[in-house]
């Protein structure tokens, strides 16, 4: 039987630049769409999934994001006394359960590849999850649990992926369909950063979230930069390509990338329709912006 995956590592410690000055002070993985920060949505879709250990590779000016994961014992108090009992009730059930957070920094942000081999030691030798805040998916089940059902069945490494836009490819990381093994799963033959149209091996482009094994911190540990002269996880990817078995998973949902403007606003929309408590109230001022 595969290993249970038990962690997860969030890298966070990207500067957000595309957000200035949104994420001068703040990190961009505490933007809120509607009133839940992006990295809650991540750590639910962890916990979901089953893992048991949350792994936050944090940078400058991210404390907040370990506050946010901590007793807010004023607030609580204040709550409390006031009788708030509903919105006090939303703060326990998103606390993780004690000694099941780690934090660790990334003192310079030398990109993807080097965040996540900042995880190894607490990672050790088992294989993890790694899951991109800024990437936002909606999906039933999340997207993590689809690729540990992939994962139980198939082991190796597991990417989740989606259909681009063809004219669109020269904008991701876009992977090649090898064999078909069942379900939403295929091996993956190729993997291209941000490939033209014409060359690209297809249009499923990887949407943030994986499963990897632990072989890749020592392919990591060789901190060769590449594109972006950032030591890119994809590199590792490819090397580890030749060793491991990695599977595509078809994300059964949508992903939206926060990390872009039109991305967050996107998703602030769909999930506010989504809302029981504020739809029918969204619903016509939305229209009535549109017929503008
Ligand atoms: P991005 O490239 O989208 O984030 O990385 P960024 O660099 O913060 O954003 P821009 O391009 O300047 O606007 C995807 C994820 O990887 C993390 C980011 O925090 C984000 O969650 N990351 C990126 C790191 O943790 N360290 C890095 O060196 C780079």
């Amino acid at each position: 039987m595969n290993p249970k995956i038990r962690k997860a590592v969030f890298p966070v410690a990207g500067l957000g630049t595309r957000f200035l000055p949104a994420t001068k002070a703040m990190p961009k993985e505490m933007l809120t769409v509607v009133d839940r920060p992006l990295i809650q949505y991540a750590v639910d879709e962890a916990r979901e999934a089953g893992i048991e250990h949350l792994i936050f590779v944090t940078g400058r000016n991210k404390a907040v994001i370990e506050d946010h994961f901590d007793v807010q014992y004023e607030l609580e108090a204040t709550l409390s006394g006031r009788g708030k009992q509903e919105a006090l009730d939303l703060l326990t059930k998103d606390l993780p359960k004690p000694g099941s957070t780690s934090f660790t920094r990334q003192q310079v942000p030398l990109g993807l590849g080097h965040a996540v081999w900042c995880a190894r030691e607490m990672i050790g030798n088992e294989p993890f999850a790694v899951l991109l805040p800024d990437m936002l998916m909606k999906g039933q089940p999340g997207c993590l649990k689809q690729m540990v059902k992939v994962y139980e069945e198939w082991g190796g490494n597991v990417l989740a992926v989606e259909e681009c836009d063809p004219s669109q490819t020269h904008q991701y990381g876009i992977v090649g369909i090898g064999a078909e093994v069942g379900g939403p799963a295929f091996r993956i033959n190729a993997m291209v950063e941000k490939p033209k149209p014409e060359v690209a091996p297809s249009n499923l482009y990887i949407n943030g979230r994986y499963i990897l094994q632990p072989q890749i911190f020592d392919l990591l540990s060789k901190q060769e930069k590449g594109a972006g002269n950032e030591i890119q996880l994809t590199d590792a990817m490819l090397r580890l390509m030749d060793r491991q078995y990695i599977y595509g998973c078809r994300f059964d949902g949508e992903t939206y990338d926060c990390g872009n403007k039109v991305g967050f606003l996107a998703a602030n929309v769909a999930f506010a329709l989504d809302r029981p408590d504020i739809a029918d109230e969204f619903r016509p001022e939305l229209e009535k912006l549109l017929a503008r």
